[in-house]
Parts: structure tokens; C-alpha cells; sequence
């Protein structure tokens, strides 16, 4: 891989697009040349990197010429169809979407847990969903310390999981309901000229649906938290079942986790293992009423964990409140790391 790689970045008018961008200046990324792709209602729009004003271009089959780091974030049926058409150009693609996650030939990584996966890759890198990697960054070094054996996960997310669309309901819906004063007992509010994404009203509101509803009565993000777990702890014996929820939030999503070792973990062992983990920041000083909060943990790159304590209805279980940004380390960021770990 080259050292100052060509970069593309599909997806770059998005919110993931917009962090992309963001972390890559932040980090010092190496890049010589980048290329922003969007889809053609973007053509000719002018972003900013680096202090330069970069045209965005539409995505169409012939954009990987010379690309040898190409970060999709542009939903799964963008990746299934240009992803190959990336690496047969010869570019390396970090992906975002869930087109290859469970693909047994692709990589699913977390640098912090399972940097050597990379190396089996044939030309695509999955980057796991967001609600994913906070969490097992966090639960990773209490596995290898104690092995888990059952995690039973609650998350409360934010509508720019979803993309910008959500958060543009989020603030239509946040504005109409201060202007009116009306709390609308009963029904949800409607604006007009603004698109409804989320299945119900998200401003102050709270919707247990993230996704569309599988055969099982979970929902697809319930599972991938399930599923791509496994994959990236390398365990399938893990026991997991999850609840994911829409908040009326607009950056950084929080779960509460609650985890079954087999091995007795003190919340003072466990502590002092989260304190010298990377990516990780413990705030758990209960007596300063101090714990992650998703305002604080916005714009920053760790997952944050705190309300560390012992599940006194099992023998040996502990529960946490994990909270960290979406946009980065649930997306982001991680693909960058992922990028990092290619070019080194
Ligand atoms: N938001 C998160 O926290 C998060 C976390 C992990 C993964 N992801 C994944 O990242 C992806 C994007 O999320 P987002 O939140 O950034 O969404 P978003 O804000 O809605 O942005 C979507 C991006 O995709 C582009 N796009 C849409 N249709 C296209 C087409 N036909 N051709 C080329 N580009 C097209 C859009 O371009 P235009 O502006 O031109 O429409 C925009 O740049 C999704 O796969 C999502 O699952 C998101």
C-alpha cells in the first residue's frame, strides 16, 4: 500500500462523509489527492479539506481510477454495487455500510480488538456498526480478563445514526413543538415540507425500532449488534440479546450493558482494566454525580464508561453505561484507524 495514498471518499456530503473528512485532517492522514463522490444531486458542490476547496463529484463506474483508499459511507446498496468496482480498480475499500459485515471472506474490524483481521483482507474491509464497536471496545479487555459469557445490551441512540435526514426531523419536529407549546397527547406532530424518516416522532420522544423488523420480531440493528459481535471478538459461544432504541438525541449514542463472565470480575477490577485499555475513558465518580453523557461524549474519539458496578442478581455480573460518537468511532474514526493500519 502506498504511503501517501489517493483517497475517495463516497458518501462525502453525508454526516459520516462530513466526519470523514474531519478526522483525516485531525489525524494528519497522509493523503495526496483526494476525491469526493456523492450521488449526482451533489455534482459541483465545493467542501472544504485541508484549507482547499475540494468539487464534488458523482459517483459513477469509472470514479477509482488511481484510488488506493477508497472509504464508502453511502448506504449497503451503493457499496454492493461500486465496492467491487473499487477494488478491481485497485483500490482498497473501508466500508460502512452492512452490504459486506457478515461476509465470512470480509474483515470486520475494530483496530483496538481485532487489528490482525485486516490482513485477510481480499480488497474490502468492513467497518462494524456504530452501536457495535463502542460497545465491544469497551468489553473486549473484560472478556480476555473473564471471559463473557452473556451480554444483554439496551442502547439509546441518536437520530444522526440514521443520517442527516433523521436530524433534519429531529430539529423540524424540536422546532414546530417549541413554537406551538403543544405537547400533542396522543398523536405525533406533523411538518410539512420536512420527509419523515424514522417510523414515529423522534423530537422528545423515544422509538424501540431502529430498522426494519426481522421474522424473529428483532429488529435488523438488534441483530447486527448480536451477530457482529461475535464476528468481532472471534467467540460465537457469547450469548447476546439486544434492545436498540431511537432517542430524541442528535449525536452520540449510550447503552446500558449489562455482561455474565465466567470468571468473578470486581466493578474495581474491572475499572482499573477499562483505566489502561485503548480507546476507552472511564468517568465513574458517582459522588460527583460524574458519568458519560452523550453532549460530552459528541465530537470526541473515545468510548466513555462509567455507572461501573456489580449485578447483584447473578454471581458473577457487572453492568455499565457505555456512551460514544457515532459519527466517529461509530464510523468515522474507526475507518480511518482501519486506513492507518493499511498504509503502515
Ligand atoms: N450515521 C451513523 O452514525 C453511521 C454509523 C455507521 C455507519 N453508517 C453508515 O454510513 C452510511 C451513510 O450514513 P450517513 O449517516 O452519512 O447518511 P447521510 O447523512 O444520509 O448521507 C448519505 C450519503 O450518501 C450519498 N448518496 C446517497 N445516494 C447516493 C447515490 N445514489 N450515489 C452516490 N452517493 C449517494 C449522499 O449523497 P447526496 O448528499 O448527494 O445525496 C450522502 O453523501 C450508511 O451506510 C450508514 O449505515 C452511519
Amino acid at each position: 500500500m502506498n504511503k501517501k495514498p489517493n483517497v475517495a471518499i463516497v458518501g462525502a456530503t453525508g454526516m459520516v462523509g462530513h466526519a470523514f473528512l474531519k478526522v483525516l485532517e485531525e489525524r494528519n492522514f497522509p493523503v495526496k489527492d483526494i476525491r469526493l463522490l456523492a450521488s449526482g444531486r451533489s455534482k459541483g458542490k465545493k467542501i472544504k479539506f485541508c484549507g482547499n476547496d475540494f468539487k464534488v463529484e458523482e459517483l459513477v463506474k469509472g470514479s477509482f481510477k488511481d484510488i488506493d483508499i477508497a472509504l464508502f459511507s453511502a448506504g449497503a446498496a451503493i457499496s454492493k454495487e461500486f465496492a467491487p468496482l473499487a477494488v478491481k480498480a485497485g483500490a482498497v475499500v473501508v466500508d460502512n455500510s452492512s452490504a459486506f459485515r457478515m461476509d465470512p471472506g470480509v474483515p470486520l474490524v475494530v483496530p483496538e480488538v481485532n487489528p490482525k483481521a485486516i490482513q485477510r483482507h481480499k480488497g474490502i474491509i468492513a467497518n462494524p456498526n456504530c452501536s457495535t464497536i463502542q460497545m465491544v471496545v469497551v468489553l473486549k479487555p473484560l472478556h480476555d480478563a473473564a471471559r463473557i459469557k452473556r451480554i444483554v445490551v439496551s442502547s439509546y441512540q441518536s437520530a444522526s445514526g440514521w443520517g442527516k435526514e433523521a436530524v433534519d426531523q429531529l430539529w423540524a419536529e424540536t422546532e414546530q413543538i417549541i413554537k406551538s407549546r403543544i405537547q400533542h397527547p396522543g398523536s405525533s406532530i406533523k411538518v410539512d415540507g420536512v420527509k419523515k424518516v424514522l417510523p414515529a416522532q423522534i423530537a422528545f420522544n423515544v422509538i424501540p425500532q431502529i430498522d426494519v423488523f426481522l421474522p424473529n420480531r428483532y429488529t435488523k440493528e438488534e441483530m447486527k449488534m448480536v451477530n457482529e459481535t461475535r464476528k468481532i471478538m472471534e467467540d460465537d459461544s457469547i450469548k447476546i440479546t439486544a434492545t436498540c432504541v431511537r432517542v430524541g438525541v442528535f449525536i452520540s449514542h449510550a447503552e446500558a450493558v449489562n455482561i455474565e463472565t465466567e470468571k468473578k470480575l470486581t466493578p474495581e477490577e474491572a475499572t482499573e482494566i477499562l483505566r489502561h485499555s485503548a480507546g476507552v475513558e472511564v468517568i465513574d465518580d458517582i459522588s460527583k454525580e460524574k458519568y458519560p453523557l452523550p453532549i460530552d461524549a459528541a465530537g470526541k474519539d473515545a468510548s466513555f464508561v462509567g455507572r461501573i458496578r456489580a449485578d447483584e442478581s447473578v454471581e458473577n455480573g457487572l453492568n455499565l453505561w457505555i456512551v460514544s460518537d457515532n459519527l466517529r468511532k461509530g464510523a468515522a474514526l474507526n475507518a480511518v484507524q482501519i486506513a492507518e493500519l493499511l498504509i503502515k
